[in-house]
């Protein structure tokens, strides 16, 4: 079934939220445009302009390391400031009731953790932007120290520790996905009974394959999104319409 009337999607949505004891939600760039992050496939989204750098490429160029600085920095300026949303606000209020027990999202920017959702019912598919890391000792590193040297030199950064090239800590196409998330997320999947798959276009794999995963567990799949998904199909609700409208009320 298909609701795109706010009013009747925020009904079903807290019916089948009522109706569940362990929910997983799953998240993508959706959540956060009305928090000023842009999503990536959406009209005029500043990840259209340029082709994505793919992790070989990274590693085995300076100029692209380099490039991908720039890119990040750039972007960095347009959501630094950003604050989370309605959607991050009613997934926070679902984990804290114990109804929700794990947020798994492929966003990056932080705004989970910034509405209050501790850290272990949090796991980033694909990273998080808020800091770097070493792809050779895996040594943490600050934005702020990085982009002062950066600024300074236009050479992208090395590890202080080891000489090692220093990658914001994102999972780029082609760069292996984290193991322990990625056992996280199918661990949480297999286990719920409701999965709520918020905000994204369902293309990216192997994130979009948990929707699937958690249906063949026997799990309600329910989709919010603002256009369709190839997934809608196998869902048992399609909620179509602004995010934030219809999860405004679990948010206060
Ligand atoms: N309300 C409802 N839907 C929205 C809203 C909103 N306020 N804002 C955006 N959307 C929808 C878009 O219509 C789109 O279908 O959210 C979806 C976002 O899809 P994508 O931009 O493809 O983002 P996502 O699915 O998270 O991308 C997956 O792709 O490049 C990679 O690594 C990147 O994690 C990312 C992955």
């Amino acid at each position: 079934m298909i609701l795109t009337h706010v009013d009747e999607a925020r009904a079903a949505l807290a019916r089948a939220i009522d109706q569940a004891s362990r929910i997983v939600a799953f998240t993508g760039a959706g959540i956060s445009t009305e928090c000023g992050v842009p999503d990536f496939r959406s009209t005029n989204s500043p990840w259209l302009k340029y082709k994505p750098i793919d992790f070989d490429v990274f590693v085995s160029s300076e100029l692209m390391r380099e490039e991908a600085w720039r890119r990040k920095f750039a972007l960095d300026d347009i959501y630094a400031q950003a604050q989370p949303g309605r959607g991050h606000y009613a997934l926070a209020n679902l984990v804290a009731s114990g109804k929700a027990t794990a947020i798994i999202t492929q966003n990056i920017d932080n705004l989970h953790q910034c509405s209050g959702t501790p850290d272990d019912r949090i796991v980033e598919l694909h990273g998080n932007g808020t800091y770097a890391s070493c792809l050779s000792c895996g040594l943490r590193h600050e934005l702020v120290d990085i982009r002062r040297g950066f600024e300074a030199t236009g050479a992208a950064p090395l590890c202080s520790a080891c000489g090692g090239p220093v990658k914001s800590a994102t999972i780029s196409f082609g760069q292996p996905m984290p193991a322990e998330a990625m056992r996280r997320a199918h661990e949480a999947t297999v286990a719920c009974d409701l999965f709520l798959a918020i905000g994204s276009s369902l293309i990216v794999y192997p994130a979009a394959s948990y929707p699937s995963l958690a249906k063949s567990h026997n799990a309600r799949l329910v989709i919010v999104n603002g256009e369709a998904t190839p997934l809608d199909s196998e869902a048992d609700l399609v909620l179509r319409g602004d995010i934030g409208d219809i999860l405004e009320p679990f948010a206060s």
